[in-house]
């Protein structure tokens, strides 16, 4: 959503917030800004846009100082100019924030009526005038700040400079995620351990109403009712490293190619080639004693779990329930006293899969989450969780964090399967070579690059792009339309290809392609009448199959895209790779900015 980073006792405070800054750019690029304090004045530097405008900035008017804040935002209140970018400012109180105050009205309006000029439309800026009353009514300064969150409604992450008090920093954790880093005479404050790995690889994390006082010789953490209480330092195994693109034009495209090796490394977490099986890491309940799932996510992640449907109800004969995490999180469902909450998240910090997962315990159920970030808030919250091996994902699309997702999904069905009883060792060994075959499947794929961007050229001119699918691979139509959208920015939908004929085939005509994704299983024919359908109304088909489909539908379409034949269990990975594709191609083609596209943020920790 938004990146914020703070340190106390550094010599070069603006050159280390502008470092931090960077490794959050994928949390919301819409604007950035520092401040310092040098000499008891604030001094601010901000820029609209990317990171590489403020550091611009700052390069051309720099500030010293050894104690700062700074922030990088994605707009949820304010356009995103220049006077809105934070750290927001009097001259006595300075505030970054991450997330949303829901009474900030209500706040401005009483502030205003004391006299408090305000200089931006944001939110944040409560948070200035408020802490500054509280100075004004005599509070000492970590009263004055511990007074103003009291007032505050809302999920936020917060840092707060106060320019009488150069020698302490305030952060404060209600929602969006909240790091503490622990130096030698430095301090730091972040919204995850990655901003601070540059500096530091001892972390605590803030618990929901925490709020954190830091000062070059350490932190003093206290609760929502002021009592000072303790979080773990741990050694975080976040690297400080800014993954680069390598040879890549892009951060999505090398990615993309990432994935055999991540999902090898994913596969190999759980496969035991001696015995080709797979064992999970021991959980705290037993996967026999469910009897139902809840599946929770959003976006690319809801597709994942989707796909997770089709795999747990074939193998274990267990009925999944799949949900977006905005609907969910309102619906709150009666739930099995047997129950299974399974959250799937890169990120594992999304508000909107966040809160149903909080709900689902409160009913009961044993929480498994699927996350690439092992000591983010989704992880530390749940019974047990599946570890996507996908290393830092930077391109706000996700590509190989959802594969990997699916490699952990598939290991999940098997052993569910295995505990269950619903499959034998000779099933669980065709099945999970059946994922061994997965990596070096995917770089076959990989291989079709360059004829895939061909094909990408006849979607560049598209206004509309419809994908059509049939069981496990319908979810992989819905992510294929996603991907085209996202980073394009060209309409497309994802639909049922049994749907076709119930409505979408109205938009069927020579402008709008149609991508099919059909392998050569048991649904092939009911896919091939969809083709021709399309076909008879002057369509174009841009077919996704492996060699026995093309053979039998290649001639009606004006692309095909040959995959490996595979087993159909996995048939969901490797069609992923050609949507991906197509998507990057396409979107180099029309010169959108592909890996941070328009109003898109990687994580989005507010509703
Ligand atoms: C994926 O391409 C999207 N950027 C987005 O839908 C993403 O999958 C969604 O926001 C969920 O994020 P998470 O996996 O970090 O929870």
């Amino acid at each position: 959503m938004c990146g914020i980073v703070g340190v106390i006792g550094r010599a070069n405070a603006a050159e280390c917030l502008v470092d931090g800054l960077k490794r959050l750019e994928y949390r919301g690029y819409d604007s950035a800004g520092i401040a310092t304090l040098v000499n008891g004045q604030i001094e601010r530097r901000r820029a609209p846009g990317k990171i590489a405008n403020l550091a611009a900035k700052v390069q051309a008017e720099p500030i010293g100082g050894t104690v700062g804040i700074g922030h990088t935002r994605w707009a949820t209140h304010g356009v995103p100019t220049e006077s809105n970018a934070h750290p927001h400012s009097n001259g006595r109180v300075a505030v970054v924030h991450n997330g949303i105050i829901e009474n900030f009205q209500e706040l401005r309006s009483e502030l205003e009526r004391k006299g408090h000029t305000f200089s931006s439309d944001t939110d944040t800026e409560v948070v200035v005038h408020l802490v500054t009353e509280y100075l004004d009514q005599g509070f000492k300064a970590e009263e004055a700040v511990f007074q103003a969150l009291r007032r505050l409604d809302g999920a936020f992450a917060l840092a707060i400079m106060i320019a009488a008090r150069p020698d302490m920093l305030v952060g404060a954790r209600k929602g969006p995620p909240m790091a503490v880093g622990y130096g030698k005479g430095e301090m730091y404050i972040g919204s995850d351990a990655l901003a601070l790995a540059p500096m530091t690889n001892r972390i605590s994390y803030l618990e929901d109403g925490d709020w954190v006082i830091i000062t070059p010789e350490g932190a003093v953490v206290r609760n929502q009712t002021g009592q000072q209480v303790e979080r773990k330092i741990i050694k975080s195994s976040v690297t400080g490293a800014l993954a680069g693109k390598g040879e890549y034009r892009h951060f999505m495209l090398k990615e993309i190619y990432e994935q055999p090796q991540a999902l090898g490394d994913t596969l190999r977490t759980h496969y035991n080639p001696a015995a080709q099986s797979i064992t999970l890491a021991e959980m705290p309940f037993d996967l026999k004693d469910i009897d139902r799932v809840t599946a929770v996510a959003c976006g690319t992640a809801y597709y994942a779990c989707l796909v997770a449907k089709y795999w747990i109800e074939m193998i274990a004969k267990v009925p999944v329930d799949v949900d977006v995490g905005s609907e969910f999180r309102y619906r709150e469902p009666p739930l099995s006293k047997k129950g299974l909450g399974l959250f799937v998240s890169q990120s594992g910090e999304t508000a909107d899969t966040l809160v149903p997962l909080r709900y689902c315990k409160t009913q009961g159920q044993r929480i498994l989450s699927v996350v690439n970030v092992p000591e983010s808030t989704i992880a530390r919250e749940s019974d047990a969780i599946l570890p996507t091996l996908a290393g830092p994902e930077i391109g706000v699309a996700s590509t190989k964090a959802f594969t990997t997702q699916l490699m952990a999904l598939a290991c999940l069905a098997i052993s569910f399967g295995k505990a269950r009883g619903t499959i034998d060792s000779a099933a669980e060994a065709r099945l999970s070579s059946a994922l061994l075959t997965v990596p070096s499947r995917v770089a076959d794929v990989l291989h079709l690059d360059a004829s895939i961007r061909l094909i990408a050229e006849e979607l560049a001119e598209a206004r509309d792009v419809l994908y059509l699918g049939r069981g496990s691979s319908y979810p992989i139509a819905l992510e294929g339309a996603l991907k085209l959208k996202e980073i394009s920015y060209i309409h497309a939908e994802g639909y049922a290809a049994g749907e076709l004929k119930h409505g979408p085939i109205a938009l069927i005509d020579e402008k709008v392609p149609v991508v099919v994704i059909a392998p050569s299983d048991f649904l092939f024919d009911k896919s091939l009448s969809n083709i021709e359908q399309v076909i008879a109304r002057g369509g174009r088909v841009i077919l996704i199959s492996d060699e026995q489909g093309i053979k039998r539908a290649g001639r009606l379409a004006s692309h095909s895209i040959c995959m490996p034949t595979v087993d159909p269990f996995v048939v969901p990975i490797i069609a992923t790779i050609p949507v991906q594709l197509l998507a990057y191609h396409t979107a180099v083609l029309r010169g959108t900015d592909v890996d941070q596209p328009r109003n898109l943020a990687k994580s989005v920790t507010v509703e």
